[in-house]
């Protein structure tokens, strides 16, 4: 077998491993770009700490009677839904930026799982 005959699977395999899918860590850049300036905790929003898995709309914020009225916690697919489409979600919500490409909201939310 030839040399090029070997180093082509070795460049298609280099090309599989670019295009995997985003991580917690790419996740964490979103955030900081598209998120972070307002989740500080302060006015702009509330404190995303411990979020996952926590009972909607449960901290120390003025947050909308839209998401004051959701019954349940923030599981992942919850998450999903409102990153997704928050007004659809939660209909008055007061946070309108929505992430509407699946593999950056997946890479958001798995960097939301650990944030503590
Ligand atoms: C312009 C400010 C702003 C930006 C930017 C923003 N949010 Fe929000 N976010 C809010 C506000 C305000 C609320 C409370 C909404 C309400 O009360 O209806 C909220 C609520 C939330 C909640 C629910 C928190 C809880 O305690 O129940 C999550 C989760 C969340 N935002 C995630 C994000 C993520 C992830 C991003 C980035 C993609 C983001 N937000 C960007 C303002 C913002």
């Amino acid at each position: 077998m030839s040399r090029a005959a070997l180093a082509l699977p070795a460049l298609v395999l280099a090309a599989a491993a670019l295009a995997a899918p985003a991580s917690a860590a790419d996740g964490q850049q979103l955030f900081n770009m598209q998120c972070k300036m307002c989740h500080t905790g302060g006015p702009m929003g509330p404190s995303l700490a411990g979020v996952a898995g926590a009972k909607i709309a449960s901290k120390d914020f003025a947050y909308s009677p839209a998401l004051k009225a959701k019954e349940g916690t923030w599981t992942p697919a919850n998450l999903d839904a409102f990153l997704k489409a928050p007004t659809a979600f939660a209909p008055g919500t007061k946070m309108m930026i929505s992430v509407p490409d699946d593999e950056s909201r997946a890479a958001i939310v798995d960097y939301l799982k650990t944030l503590k």
